[in-house]
């Protein structure tokens, strides 16, 4: 029997003997003194093997290569001084091994080094396709042992300091909207007929508030079928929570008390609490966005009011047809970004179209009386409007304003990219920084113009503002967010709980009486029986756990991720199916010739 995992063995074990499994992830011969740093999920210890203390060992240790599988039993001794390794927990100490035994070895070369000691770095397509491999390796096995903490530390807080019970909710089921594509799963059995995976278990849970167990938590899987970036996958988790009986304020103070519980405990640290909170009308206007990286300032500035009558027509026009101008200005940006990045083909000029823009206007401020730009604006800004330019901006010589002119979501999109682009650029983000604010009251609706109709911006289980009921079209929602370090890492509202307002804001979002009884008829059938006023939040775990991680993109924080194409490499799935299967499925495939 193992006595210890590899990373657990110390100077408190000097003279026991120990019993140990795990890889070879290094073997050095010096001089006829074999070392084997053996590997296991807990980390590495040293295995010393000599042919005068350890004969019989000698032989096997001699014969061993990386990634083998063994079996070592030894006396754990103190280092000598000149061998201490102060950068591994069990450097200390190296285990002479009186018994090694192979258990399995390496038949093939691998295809990449998984050693430790190796810091080479690996194509992402070949780590995904050995991703068993990958695990092995330090900076994968560290990111699941958090994963692994992170769970546990949650688990343990909502059920026994909280009162929460985890309750499953099923996989197979109808479609839950929460924005993005579902995935189905035909049914054999019932032809014609269709599962959809949950995109979140928003209806169950909401379902077991009227089920009366008022604290539900669950680990839950969620699937959407939707176009990948590094904070997205077609099937990640959840910490998914429902409360009832408890209003806004309460939710918000037992997530801030989960959340510095999670932090202290996973990375020893405290947050001031209560965290921050913005409006979302007041987050747009100075940022741009929902989620804000607030770890920095460079704040948009709202300037319409100073060019609704000037004569450059491009800002004029774009606020006389119900638009914005807006304007960020970069400290030194003189200096450090040239006209070229600014104009169209250049950097900036890109990052400001992908949110829209069609043009990016811009000003150079030498000093307070000298403004140079390109004329249009210059010649069109009194010395009054240019003061006061300058005043509402803060702008100090050597400083560049970037401007945006267009619909309100145009240039909030293209400034709050130029925001983060440039804060990135310019080093003005303290990646020391842990900044978490929730953003509130947005609005219960946003206009889809593809579709020409209002949908949910959270879901259509939200509930209105209490102060707004009298028109849902523009009412506030108390819904929330929270946001770390300008990514979204949880939502959540208090829900509808009355049929009649819960059939409102589906007739809002233009669904029949039909389809919303077809669609969600059990849902407002329960809240006839006696349900509960609730609420609750869901966070994403593998961002959540990414963010802890300090890494850039949650594949590096799912044991089995997809790539950005929705494949998983390992395993090639997504992959054609036989004629017969798809039959039995009653499913007829335009692909079927190539489906042998
Ligand atoms: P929402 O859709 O905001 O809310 O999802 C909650 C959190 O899940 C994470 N997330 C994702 N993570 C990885 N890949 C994805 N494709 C992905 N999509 C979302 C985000 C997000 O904040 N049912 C509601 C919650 C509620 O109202 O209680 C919901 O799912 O971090």
């Amino acid at each position: 029997m193992r006595t210890h995992y590899c990373g657990a063995v110390r100077r408190e074990h000097l003279e026991q003997v120990v019993t140990l499994y795990g890889w070879v992830d290094r073997r050095r011969d010096h001089g006829g003194v074999i070392f084997i740093d053996l590997r296991d999920r807990s980390g590495i210890v040293q295995i010393v093997s000599d042919p005068e203390r350890t004969p019989t060992a000698y032989l096997v240790a001699d014969s061993l290569r990386n990634e083998y599988v063994v079996k070592i039993q030894g006396r754990v001794t103190q280092r000598p001084e000149a061998s201490l390794n102060p950068r591994l927990p069990t450097g200390d100490i190296e285990i002479y091994a009186d018994h090694i035994e192979l258990l399995n070895a390496v038949q093939q070369q691998l295809p990449f080094q998984v050693s430790t000691a190796e810091s080479e770095s690996v194509r992402e397509d070949l780590r995904l396709k050995y991703r068993y491999l990958d695990l092995r390796r330090e900076r994968m096995r560290s990111n699941m042992n958090l994963r692994t903490q992170v769970i546990q530390t949650l688990r343990r807080y909502l059920e026994d300091q909280q009162g929460f019970m985890e309750i499953e909710t099923p996989v197979l089921t109808r479609s839950t909207p929460e924005g993005a594509r579902d995935y189905l799963v035909p049914s054999r059995v019932n032809p014609g007929e269709w599962f959809a995976l949950p995109q979140s278990p928003q209806l169950f849970k909401q379902l077991l508030m009227v089920a009366g167990f008022d604290r539900y938590y669950q680990i839950a899987r969620c699937f959407r079928d939707e176009d990948l970036r590094a904070d997205r996958q077609p099937e990640f988790t959840q910490l998914d929570m429902e409360m009832s009986f408890m209003s806004q304020e309460e939710i918000l103070a037992l997530n801030e008390e989960l959340i510095c519980h999670l932090f202290k405990a996973v990375k020893g640290m405290d947050l001031p609490r209560p965290f921050p909170r913005l409006t979302y009308t007041e987050s747009m206007a100075r940022y741009g966005t929902d989620r804000p990286d607030t770890r920095f300032g460079l704040e948009l500035v709202d300037v319409s009011d100073l060019f609704a009558s000037s004569g450059f027509k491009v800002f004029a026009n774009a606020i006389a047809q119900g638009g914005v101008v807006k304007v960020l200005s970069i400290p030194g940006g003189n200096a450090a970004i040239s006209n070229v990045r600014i104009k169209p083909g250049g950097d900036l000029f890109q990052e400001a179209s992908e949110g829209g823009a069609k043009g990016l206007a811009y000003i150079r401020v030498r000093d307070h009386s000298d403004i140079d730009t390109i004329g249009a604006i210059k010649d069109n800004l009194t010395p009054e409007h240019k003061a006061e330019l300058l005043a509402r901006t803060g702008a100090q010589s050597g400083d560049l304003l970037l401007f945006g002119a267009d619909t309100t979501a145009i240039v909030n999109a293209s400034l709050a990219r130029l925001r983060l682009g440039v804060g990135h650029e310019l080093q003005l983000i303290d990646a020391e920084k842990t900044n978490l604010l929730w953003i509130t009251d947005f609005p219960l609706f946003e206009w889809n113009n593809d579709e020409q109709r209002l949908e949910a911006l959270h879901h259509p289980f939200t509930a209105p503002h209490p102060e707004d009921l009298g028109d849902l079209k523009t009412a506030r929602s108390q819904a929330y967010d929270l946001v770390y370090n300008g990514l979204e890492i949880g939502g959540g509202s208090l829900r509808i709980y009355q049929s009649d307002i819960q059939e409102q804001v589906f007739a809002a979002i233009g669904l029949s009486y039909e389809e919303t009884h077809n669609k969600f008829g059990f849902l407002l059938e329960a809240f006839k029986y006696g349900t509960p006023p609730h609420g609750g939040i869901a966070y994403g775990l593998d961002r959540l756990v990414m963010l802890l991680a300090g890494e850039e993109s949650i594949r590096d924080t799912i044991p089995f991720p997809k790539t950005q194409q929705a494949r998983c490499l390992l395993t090639q799935a997504p992959a054609s199916v036989d004629l017969k299967q798809l039959k039995e499925l009653h499913i007829a495939s335009k692909f079927s010739s190539e489906t042998r």
